[in-house]
């Protein structure tokens, strides 16, 4: 059966993990995988977190099935996160949410209801995008194209060449936009594009399919959403994978949802009744736990105002360490990097070339994506000298 299959290479990002745990150099560094660091280097469980488990440990009676659509008070609380209380599509029905076994569940039941409702629909996604979005939206079957996003050799959006290839989309194809802190470039749409977007995109009758994996790291948790609200306010059909792996720290609970916004009421109980059969298909049910967490965060005020403070720490953390990479690269010569400092969210592309990235992880065992990617919050007040000389050392 097996004797025909070959070894893949690891993944692009989450070899990296493996590459650095094995590294026994104890200035390591890790710029790799886009997960949370504090300034000491640990990614810890939020206090908001273990005061909603120690609840639900006293509190959960049951561990019987929830079904396809997970956890109710979790579904409404979320949409409510990304769409706001009193949005018309909320207080109109036309929404629905429903759990996902983290942001790429989502995105994964996502495009198979694309395939579903639309066979031949080309899904169009941003260059560069999140290594995981092609092979994740594709296994669903669906034709993938690129628009162009962003210009490393210029450290900025390439705007005009988006809009020009997205006016060649046809009616009924999906644009993939990145809600904010876009992954893996830091640079996001400011209110006039997303406008300009939004004119586009109901012009051409496409359906906006909108990543929102790090509400909150950006500038805020209603400001990180702009874009998407008004996208919501627009246009009669928007598709909303989102993740609770950030914002809430529950990486490894697989905590996330899709939201759908459809014309009318009758078509979005269409909808949920045909996510909930993708879902049947795909993993029957998403696991409990950390949608459970994110419920009795959001349902109590005190945990929930506990955890915006605790949100509030991390980005601004990610924010000031931006600030110190670009005075500490200017300090040790390796060129000009103030583009750091204005991008938002955990990622940002340093503009290296494959050897000079390798170069750093074999000499000085400072790991980031083969793209130049990197994770600015592994980025600390005791390894940010060491890291900007490394640099400045394979730019001369
Ligand atoms: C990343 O981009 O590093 C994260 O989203 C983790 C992942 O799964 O790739």
């Amino acid at each position: 059966m097996f004797e025909d299959l070959q070894a893949l290479a690891p993944d692009p990002i989450l070899g990296l993990m493996a590459d650095f745990r094995a590294d026994t150099n104890h200035r390591k560094v890790d710029l790799g995988v886009g997960i949370y660091k504090d300034a000491d280097g640990n990614t810890p469980v939020l206090e908001s977190v273990k005061a909603a488990e120690a609840y639900l440990l006293q509190r959960q009676s049951s561990k019987a099935y929830i079904g396809p659509a997970g956890n109710p008070e979790f579904n409404h609380l979320l949409q409510s996160l990304l769409l706001g209380e009193g949005h018309p599509v909320v207080s109109s029905g036309r929404a629905v949410s429903i759990q996902m076994p983290g942001g790429c569940g989502a995105l994964r039941a996502g495009a198979e209801l694309i395939k579903r409702a639309r066979p031949g629909a080309t899904l169009w996604v941003s260059d560069p995008t999140w290594a995981n979005h092609i092979p994740l939206l594709g296994s669903a079957g669906l034709k993938i194209v690129t628009y162009p996003y962003y210009s490393v050799e210029q450290s900025a959006i390439r705007f005009e060449a988006m809009l020009q290839a997205l006016e060649q989309t046809d009616p009924g194809d999906v644009v993939l936009l990145h809600g904010c802190c876009h992954n893996p470039c830091g640079a996001d749409l400011d209110p006039g594009q997303w406008e300009k977007v939004a004119e586009l995109l109901q012009r051409r009758k496409v359906l906006p399919f909108i990543d929102v994996a790090y509400q909150g790291f950006g500038e805020g948790l209603d400001a990180d959403v702009a874009g998407l609200r008004l996208l919501a306010q627009r246009l009669g059909e928007v598709l909303v994978a989102s993740s609770c792996s950030k914002n809430f720290g529950l990486y490894r609970e697989r905590a996330g949802g899709l939201t759908v916004i459809g014309e009318t009421r009758a078509q979005v109980a269409a909808v949920h009744s045909q996510v909930c059969n993708i879902v049947r298909s795909l993993w029957s049910m998403p696991p409990d736990h950390g949608a459970a967490v994110v419920a009795t965060i959001l349902g109590s005020e005190n945990l929930r105002s506990q955890w915006q403070y605790e949100l509030a720490r991390m980005r601004d953390r990610i924010n000031v360490v931006r600030a110190q990479l670009v005075d500490g690269l200017t300090m040790a010569g390796a060129g000009e990097f103030g583009f750091i400092a204005r991008q938002r969210g955990m990622f940002s592309f340093l503009g290296l070339a494959p050897d000079q990235v390798e170069q750093l992880r074999r000499q000085f065992s400072i790991y980031m994506v083969d793209s130049s990617r990197i994770n600015v919050a592994g980025i600390s007040a005791e390894n940010c000298e060491y890291v900007c000389d490394a640099i400045a050392s394979v730019c001369r």
